[in-house]
């Protein structure tokens, strides 16, 4: 019988995070251009981010080790969901009649349904060190808001979230869950914060945009006393973060017997993409194969496919260092998509520089044909995939058509970043073709 799922045991879990600036110095000998201080026009220092960021997270922001160790107790509590499963999509293949071999990495096994707690519990971990008592974010669609309220409550921290106004309405259950876990929430924009009563008072009817939620964020940091700021995804260390995902996944291709030719992640700020992307980037970046990289956006935020690269802001209030990204420029408000997590101007650093230089590419495709792949996968699969990944799932089907139409076994691995099972009001509209 042929196995369906690639397991690997807990003691396989990564030991480190790989940086992927190490390689880009050693094999590219080049690096992304580094972050500015708005007023100098000078790149940033430690000094410029220690009021937002623990030090140590400031550290591997700018670190070129080639690995940083994660923690025992982060690794500890790894295991409560670590290794994900690699999964071969054979009746997806099948629907497809198609000679390309899909599989996924599925990270909507974790207990918050996405990757983004890869992250979440290394940062609460670092800030809980340095003496942080309260953790303040945005949300997306409130995968990531959900994934840091059970950070902070695993390490005794208080956590506020201000989640994009647009997804509060369209998925109430997902604050549900941050309230479970002990966070208090915010649909931004807020009247709380004088960027959110502005925004509010210009167009009251904003559907708020992450960009405005980063704002409000990083102005209540200034309020609250002993907090921090945590970002879910652009800065190079939440990048890191997400690179055990990579590295499961090359030791289960291993175990399979087989190494993809396109490795496919959904992009918001890029973290996903990177995660399951530059451990095997690294793989090309040192031994010159030819596997090709795919970040797939959303039409209605196409940052890499339509946006300019250069140096732009984080957030909507001007108030981030200035980033050389890939943007749609920072006071953007894209359309209320439902794959929330999407809809970000800007791209991280890291994943725009790997653009630039044509080490990977990128695809943007429409709500619509988004939720027909994630039904086709669902149908055939099992798996409701969140609106976000369902871009990923989108682009694999469509290489994997692409490689019968050549004739070719080609290998696709794509990452599928969390499960929809909380997004079924996008389903809905889409069944009931009223999106
Ligand atoms: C399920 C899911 N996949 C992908 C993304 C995009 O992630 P990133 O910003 O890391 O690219 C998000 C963002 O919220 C998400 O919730």
């Amino acid at each position: 019988m042929k196995n369906r799922k690639i397991i690997l045991s807990e003691n396989e879990i990564p030991e480190y995070y790989l940086n992927i600036s190490y390689y880009l110095k050693k094999y590219l000998g080049k690096l992304p251009d580094p972050p500015l201080n708005p007023a100098t026009k000078k790149p940033v220092g430690p000094a410029d981010l220690s009021a937002i960021f623990p030090m140590e997270l400031i550290k591997q922001e700018v670190s070129l080790d080639k690995e940083i160790a994660i923690p025992e107790e982060v690794r500890d509590l790894y295991k409560l969901y670590r290794p994900t499963p690699l999964i071969r999509a054979y009746r997806l293949e099948k629907f497809l009649d198609t000679p390309a071999h899909i599989y996924y990495k599925y990270e909507g096994a974790s207990p918050t349904g996405s990757h983004k707690i890869n992250t979440t519990l290394a940062q609460a971990y670092y800030n809980k060190k340095e003496g942080v008592k309260t953790l303040i974010a945005e949300t997306g669609a409130g995968q990531f808001g959900s994934a840091l309220s059970l950070a902070c409550n695993f390490f005794g921290l208080k956590c506020q979230i201000f989640m994009v106004k647009v997804s509060f309405e369209q998925k109430p259950y997902r604050k549900t869950v941050m309230r479970i876990y002990g966070a208090d929430v915010f649909s931004s924009p807020t009247k709380f914060t004088q960027f959110g009563k502005k925004i509010l008072e210009e167009n009251p009817n904003t559907p708020g945009s992450l960009g405005i939620a980063i704002s409000e964020a990083l102005e209540s940091v200034g309020k609250t006393e002993k907090a921090k700021y945590s970002l879910g995804s652009v800065l190079n260390h939440v990048l890191l973060h997400q690179t055990v995902i990579g590295q499961e996944a090359k030791k289960q291709m291993e175990k399979s017997g087989e190494y993809p030719d396109i490795v496919i992640g959904c992009v918001g700020g890029g973290s996903n993409f990177a995660g399951i992307a530059f451990p095997f980037l690294a793989d090309k970046l040192k031994n010159k194969n030819k596997t090709r990289f795919v970040g797939v956006e959303p039409q209605s935020c196409p940052s890499l496919t339509r946006g300019k690269y250069k140096y732009d802001f984080g957030d909507t209030a001007k108030m981030t260092p200035l980033m050389k990204m890939y943007s749609l420029g920072s006071d953007f408000v894209p359309s209320p998509i439902h794959a929330g997590g999407l809809r970000y101007h800007g791209m991280a650093p890291l994943v725009s520089f790997l653009y630039h230089e044509k080490q990977m590419e990128a695809v943007a495709y429409d709500q619509k044909s988004i939720f027909q792949a994630g039904i086709d996968f669902a149908r055939t699969e099992g798996i409701i995939a969140a609106p976000e990944s369902c871009h990923a799932i989108k682009a694999a089907i469509d290489e994997a058509i692409k490689a019968k139409a050549e004739g070719k076994k080609k290998v696709i691995l794509f990452n599928l970043s969390g499960h929809g099972l909380l997004d079924l009001n996008g389903y809905d509209k889409f069944l009931q073709n009223t999106l």
